[in-house]
């Protein structure tokens, strides 16, 4: 179970994110939302979003692997967002999607949330620019996923997705890498409960949940940055065509807060 979950949570969820969310249609609330998000000077300063564009409009039948590195190499080269930025955003999208939310919206609590996003961004910002020699190491693990499982497209996703039910373990190779260790380290150091060690240990050897940096790893994010990406207008009017993408980072952001 454990396997399964750890290698597969990018592609599958990603895979899975696109397929449901062709079938979703936003409330328009909702779209003037991310629109706004996503239109926001601060917000594309630090998320670059207008990367990620280039997943919706790739075309059904393309890869997401490469607009996803792009994306990536983007971010990790952007400032932080701020806790403001993030809080910002937050609170856009959850009263702008109330209703698209349905009833999980009435469980929700937009400070617990916000406070949420601000404790997992920076971790998640740390896992997302590791790097293993001059590779993103979440462009090494799609890409093992791809290999695998078959092309990560929107189209794709429900094929994938089904192949993905049909293994009972995926193999060490892909799910014990030093990438994977490195990205484990940080989880661990950040939030010590998250994953049992002994889960992790029993798949991937003692050797795994030692601590030491494995090898081959940096870091790329950069804590200044250097780029400003805003007049997003245009975007934001594709983006709306192209909303699976959203849809997708939802369900990534769900999947990994499971
Ligand atoms: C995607 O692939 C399918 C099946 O090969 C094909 O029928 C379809 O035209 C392709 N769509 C695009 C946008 O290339
Ligand atoms: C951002 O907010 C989180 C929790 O809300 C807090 O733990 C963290 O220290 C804040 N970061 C900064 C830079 O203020
Ligand atoms: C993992 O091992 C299998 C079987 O030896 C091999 O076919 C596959 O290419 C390997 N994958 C990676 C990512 O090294």
């Amino acid at each position: 179970m454990f396997n399964l979950k750890f290698a597969t949570l990018a592609s599958v969820t990603i895979g899975a994110g696109l397929a449901s969310a062709q079938q979703l249609t936003l409330s328009s609330n909702c779209q003037t939302a991310l629109s706004n998000v996503l239109t926001n000077a601060d917000t594309a300063a630090c998320l670059n979003p207008s990367a990620l564009v280039s997943v919706a409009l790739n075309g059904g039948n393309a890869s997401i692997v490469d607009p996803i590195n792009n994306w990536l190499t983007g971010f990790c080269n952007a400032a932080p967002c701020s806790n403001d930025t993030l809080s910002t955003a937050t609170r856009n999208l959850l009263s702008g999607c109330a209703a698209d939310l349905g009833p999980f919206s009435e469980g929700i609590n937009a400070d617990e949330v916000v406070a949420q996003v601000q404790q997992i961004f920076p971790t998640f910002r740390k896992v997302a620019c590791l790097k293993e020699g001059n590779s993103l190491c979440v462009t090494k693990v799609l890409t093992d996923a791809q290999n695998l499982l078959g092309t990560l497209s929107i189209n794709n996703a429900m094929a994938v997705f089904a192949k993905a039910r049909t293994l009972t373990e995926i193999p060490t190779n892909i799910t014990c890498t030093n990438c994977v260790k490195a990205a484990y380290n940080i989880v661990k150091q950040d939030f010590p409960d998250a994953i049992p060690s002994q889960d992790v240990s029993s798949v991937c050897g003692a050797s795994f949940i030692d601590g030491n940096t494995p090898s081959g790893i940096s870091q790329s994010l950069t804590d200044s940055g250097n780029k400003a990406s805003n007049n997003n207008a245009a975007l934001a009017q594709s983006v709306l065509g192209g909303i699976p993408v959203v849809g997708t980072l939802f369900a990534s952001a769900a999947f990994f807060m499971l």
